[in-house]
């Protein structure tokens, strides 16, 4: 796959954030630094393999930056203004879509000035893919900020091959209904000719709403085959709907983990924690669908009736800042940091707490020196749309040591039977799976990592992407002598 050429690209990812992110540091100057979250974990290493073309904005606002060539992924700037990115970014995005479609666990804002401005910078993202794809091109357009940028991109170029797909969860119908422009949403989406979801249910609950809203008949088997795509007549198009579980980059992670620096670093880590018997791990981008607040709910409570020592445990949570002058995630980070002051301070001494909080992004190396070193993942999400942090730790164990601890509300865990799968809304039930993986002898410890490890090392984000891409443009093919030319 080829991407620019003279007439252009001839294949675009649109996603809201480029894989990189601008900063600015104290002295002023600036830098750009991996974007957090797991949509570029996922996709950076797929395209930065294929020479790709990337839309984005750079996570700064009111800044007019020239597109730019980084090892070979050519990266499109979008401006987004102070405005833009409070109306569109954090306000629709953030404090409407992203609690809508996580199952509101906290109350959506609706704005109509937050949807208007929606609008408008869906359409400054069409506009820009319009003008840099090239004749017959494909774009792939990326999840809920996006999500009228497929129809916008049609409604000017009928020529192009457009995907979609949702890294997040699609909500149950009921849930959907409440959002005012509903009808526009799932229009924007249908401009679409392959619309891609995380778990069957939610291109289930998609196909129900274009019969609910919009009166039209989705293919029978669409609705019935779970698993398959199915289809919906649109607009005198037949547009695709199906599942496409995402994954990570399995093999980058397996080889990290072996080398022998990782080791060293594992090593080191655990003996600055005190050497615990046991050493448990959360990594999270601050956000309050993570149920992090829920794990230490659930350690406080071992801790507090003597079923864990504390001389025998520590934890470290790692927590990306993520969206940081939204309310409802300023009000987490104060209730968790509270957590973690009144789990020290009880069970705790000096040189040695109980929670190692880190609130902090790790580069990649650190972060494997961590999956190395811990003996029990626990990821524990109230709603998630895949969650690749429990598939990286996986990726990591080679050896089949480690513990899964993980909510059944991540799609993962449809794919990861071998986990000790828990419902992070019963806290009795997370303390106690808290507990056996604490205790879990390692011949069971070793059976279930071997049936883990199998699945996520032979689907890897490269078979995610290929099935996505085969089915939204099944001739693709590389065309020798294409050159990538910058524009
Ligand atoms: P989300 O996309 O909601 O953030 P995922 O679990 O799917 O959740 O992806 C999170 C990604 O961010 C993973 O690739 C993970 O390695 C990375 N990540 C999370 N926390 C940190 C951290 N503290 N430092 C570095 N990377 C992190
Ligand atoms: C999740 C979303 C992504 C988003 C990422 C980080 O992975 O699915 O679309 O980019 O979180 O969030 P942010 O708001 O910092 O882009």
């Amino acid at each position: 796959m080829v991407v620019m050429t003279g007439r252009g690209a001839d294949f675009l990812v649109v996603a809201n954030r480029l894989p990189v992110d601008l900063e600015r540091l104290d002295d002023g100057t600036e830098r750009w630094r991996p974007s957090p979250g797991g949509l570029v974990s996922a996709l950076e290493p797929f395209l930065r393999g294929r020479n790709g073309a990337w839309v984005g904005w750079s996570g700064r606002a009111d800044k007019d930056l020239e597109s730019f060539d980084d090892g070979g992924l050519l990266m499109h700037p979008v401006r987004l203004s102070a405005a833009e990115v409070r109306d569109y970014y954090e306000g629709f995005s953030n404090a409407t879509l992203w609690p809508l479609y996580h199952d509101v666990i906290v109350p959506p804002v609706f704005e109509r000035s937050w949807w208007e401005s929606y609008v408008k910078v869906n359409q400054r993202f069409a506009d820009t893919a319009a003008s840099l794809a090239a004749k017959g091109a494909t774009v792939w357009v990326q999840d809920y900020q996006l999500q009228l940028v497929p129809a916008m991109l049609r409604a000017q170029r009928p020529d192009l091959r457009i995907g979609f797909f949702l890294h997040i969860p699609f909500p149950p119908v009921e849930l959907f209904m409440q959002l005012p422009w509903r009808s526009e949403v799932v229009r924007g989406l249908l401009g679409a000719d392959v619309i891609g979801f995380q778990l069957p249910q939610g291109a289930q609950n998609f196909l129900w709403l274009t019969r609910r809203l919009l009166g039209l008949e989705p293919t029978r088997a669409a609705v019935r085959a779970r698993s398959r795509p199915g289809s919906v007549p649109f607009d005198g198009r037949q547009v695709q709907v199906g599942a496409f579980p995402i994954s990570i980059d399995a093999a980058s992670f397996d080889e990290l983990a072996r080398s022998p620096e990782t080791s060293e670093r594992a090593q080191l880590l655990r003996s600055e924690m005190g050497d615990p018997h046991r050493l448990l791990l959360g990594v999270d981008r601050l956000d309050y669908t993570k149920g992090i607040d829920v794990r230490l709910r659930a350690l406080r409570e071992l801790l507090a009736s003597g079923r864990v020592d504390p001389e025998s445990v520590a934890m470290v949570q790692l927590a990306t800042p993520s969206r940081e002058r939204v309310d409802q995630y300023q009000a987490m980070r104060r209730s968790i940091e509270e957590q973690v002051g009144r789990l020290n301070g009880e069970f705790g001494r000096v040189g040695r707490p109980i929670v190692h909080y880190l609130h902090q992004s790790m580069d990649r190396d650190e972060l494997v020196a961590m999956y190395r070193a811990a003996d029990v993942m626990v990821v524990t999400p109230l709603r998630d749309g895949m969650n690749l942090v429990c598939k990286e730790f996986i990726a990591t164990r080679r050896g089949l040591d480690g513990v899964l601890v993980l909510s059944e509300f991540a799609g993962a865990a449809s794919e990861l039977s071998g986990s000790l799968l828990v419902n992070p809304y019963d806290l009795d039930g997370v303390a106690q799976a808290l507990e056996r993986a604490l205790t879990m002898d390692p011949a069971e410890e070793r059976t279930r990592m071997r049936t883990l490890h199998r699945q996520v090392m032979t689907h890897d984000v490269g078979r995610w992407a290929r099935s996505f891409l085969d089915f939204l443009d099944p001739d693709e093919e590389p065309k020798p002598g294409d050159e990538a030319v910058f524009q």
